[in-house]
């Protein structure tokens, strides 16, 4: 069982669920002026806390997906590689990326130039976890459900190569793992 690899739950399946009713209500009130609002998920880690968060949003929203990877070797900091784009289009609209975590702040860094070159209106980021002592640009997620110490988490959509995203909530690995 996965469970098994874990040190130390950090956050629960129940804080999870509390945190995301209060970041539904904030954002249905923040937002309450907008039209045309349009979630994007970041693929694959933003899965269970997109779904989760979504059904919290009582406003009429969109939502769409997309996935990046950072580029390896001598390439300029801040650099992504966009592996799936968008569908739809996002010209003049409000849009909300989800992430899981926000930890250099390269990929929203990025993502948000990314997103405003190609024509929104404004691009506000929620991300389920903040690792805000590891951050290398100066940006910052304007919703955060937890902040977390500089340690490595996996669980809720967070993932060590590519394992454990299916877990529940989010914890830390037993050190051998790593
Ligand atoms: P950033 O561009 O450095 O802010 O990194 C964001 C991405 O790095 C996240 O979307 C995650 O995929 C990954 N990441 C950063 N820290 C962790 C962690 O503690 N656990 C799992 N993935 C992480
Ligand atoms: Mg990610």
């Amino acid at each position: 069982m996965i469970k098994d690899d874990l040190k130390k739950i950090l956050v629960t399946e129940e804080q999870i669920s509390a945190r995301c009713i209060e970041l539904g209500k904030q954002l249905d009130h923040d937002y309450a002026g907008s039209h045309d609002l349009l979630f994007v998920g970041i693929l694959k880690g933003s899965v269970p806390f997109m779904a989760e968060l979504i059904k919290r949003v009582s406003l009429d929203i969109q939502i769409d997906f997309m996935a990046v990877s950072s580029y390896q070797g001598t390439e300029t900091l801040g650099d992504i590689k966009i592996i799936k784009d968008l569908e739809v289009s996002i010209q003049g609209r409000d849009l909300v990326l989800v992430e899981d975590i926000v930890d250099t702040g390269i990929t929203i860094n990025s993502l948000k130039t990314l997103l405003y070159n190609k024509g929104a209106h404004d691009v506000k980021v929620v991300t389920l976890l903040d690792k805000p002592s590891r951050r290398q640009v100066d940006v910052k997620a304007d919703y955060v459900g937890f902040e977390v110490e500089n340690e490595f988490v996996v669980g809720f959509g967070l993932d060590y190569n590519q394992k454990y995203r299916n877990l529940p909530y989010i914890g830390v690995l037993k050190e051998e793992l790593y």
